[in-house]
């Protein structure tokens, strides 16, 4: 099996398993799908990446290069973007709970954007921004009371989410005067991010109806952002709307929405995550003993849920295959379970596989966003290695932590 000209067995040679391959053309496509397509003459755009889904330097460098913004949720992410020489300029920093220090990092290293989630963070910003005299630009994230996951979504759900705030409260009210009185805070919009996986685009409309129905109360043309959430596909249970579909048909509803209402804005923001990494990324293991049980037959990897939590967490569902039995009879039912001393550590259960051998390789599809950025050192286990492959050539973008390295902080 090949991953943009490049043999998995190869790369299970050069630099081990499990793995985390990124089929880098494949990133910088669906980039381009947003990018090209997220466009309008009535308002400017920006497209920014959720790097909460993949934060790496090389992927922060393929983002620069693509021409996209950055989300980051922390000082670590941002850090990250930083030290490759990513324009702070492009950052939207967000988060629920940004501490005086974290505040103080952002603002003195120039963060773009910074989209405050309540009334008492606005209060402290301000106060921050006094001492070091230094202007901000916010946006305010607002609960706009949609709640979208997969195939649905709810109106007037989630009202006490803990990201946000409601555009009719009395903190709203409050920010508003803040933001009148500050001398330092410069107010240009609102977010809004209404979940995760979703594949009904009228999740959104709703959304920006709402949003765009608030800016009739300015004078100034605001700026919107609606978050990221686009569906990709995990199983053939996941039908994802195509990136450019996506992006044209945002675009169409915010203008038609933009008309109905009457007013205009600055400008609309996306923020994909998942749907710019997710298919794009592959997790590759060696299989070790197989076993059987009364019910079940198991196939054991080298891996598990210290570099993909998502099976365990929110039950989700992966694809996988045998490394050169593709096309061989799937006469197996089998649980891929991970090392971890732990029984809920399976990747994918009562799959139907070919036979397989202790040392093939096993690949599980579509891990590219949540898996690396959420992975553990659970039962001490070493983070694994990135690779980026592009063009039949490999590149290492994390190198496999050390058992030195896993010690190393520790007194
Ligand atoms: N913008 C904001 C404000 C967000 O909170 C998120 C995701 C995104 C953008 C990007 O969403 P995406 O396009 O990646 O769906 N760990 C979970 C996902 C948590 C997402 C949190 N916020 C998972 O593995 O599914």
């Amino acid at each position: 099996m090949k991953i943009s000209g490049v043999d998995v067995r190869d790369l299970k040679k050069e630099y081990g398993t499990p793995l985390y391959i990124y089929d880098a053309a494949h990133l910088k496509n669906n980039m381009r799908l947003f990018i090209n397509n997220f466009k309008s003459d009535k308002f400017e755009t920006e497209v920014l990446f959720a790097s909460k889904a993949f934060n790496v330097k090389e992927m922060v460098r393929t983002v620069a290069s693509e021409g996209l913004s950055l989300d980051c949720v922390s000082v670590g992410e941002f850090f990250t973007a930083l030290s490759v020489g990513f324009d702070p300029k492009k950052v939207y920093f967000h988060g629920n709970n940004k501490t005086p220090e974290e505040l103080r990092f952002i603002i003195t290293h120039n963060a773009g954007t910074i989209v405050v989630d309540n009334l008492m963070e606005l209060v402290a910003l301000d106060m921050i921004c006094k001492e070091l005299k230094k202007p901000v630009n916010i946006i305010i994230r607002l609960n706009v009371g949609i709640s979208a996951h997969t195939h649905k979504f709810i109106v007037t759900a989630h009202i006490d989410s803990k990201f946000g705030v409601g555009y009719e409260s009395e903190d709203f009210k409050t920010m508003m005067e803040v933001i009148e009185k500050s001398e330092y805070i410069n107010f240009l919009g609102f977010h809004s991010h209404i979940g995760s996986q979703i594949f009904d685009l009228k999740a959104f409309e709703a959304a920006l109806e709402k949003l765009i129905s608030y800016c009739k109360d300015y004078k100034e043309p605001l700026v919107l952002n609606i978050g990221g959430g686009f569906g990709v596909k995990y199983t053939d249970e996941d039908k994802p709307i195509p990136f450019d579909v996506v992006s044209k048909t945002l675009i169409e509803t915010c203008e038609n929405a933009l008309k109905k209402n009457n007013v205009s804005i600055k400008k609309l923001c996306i923020e994909p995550g998942r749907s710019i990494v997710g298919e794009a990324g592959y997790t590759l293991y060696t299989v070790g003993f197989t076993k059987k049980t009364p019910n079940k037959e198991y196939y054991f990897i080298d891996g598990g849920m210290t570099d993909n939590i998502r099976p365990a967490l929110y039950q989700a569902k992966y694809d996988c295959d045998i490394v050169g039995k593709e096309n061989e009879k799937r006469d197996h039912k089998v649980t891929i379970a991970g090392k971890c001393c732990e029984s809920g550590d399976l990747i994918i259960e009562d799959y139907d596989l070919p036979a397989a051998q202790p040392g093939d390789l096993l690949i599980t599809y579509t891990t590219g966003a949540y898996g690396y950025s959420m992975s553990s050192n659970y039962n001490k286990a070493l983070t694994p290695a990135v690779v980026f492959v592009e063009d039949g050539k490999s590149k290492l973008a994390v190198r496999r932590m050390t058992l030195d390295e896993l010690i190393e902080r520790e007194e």
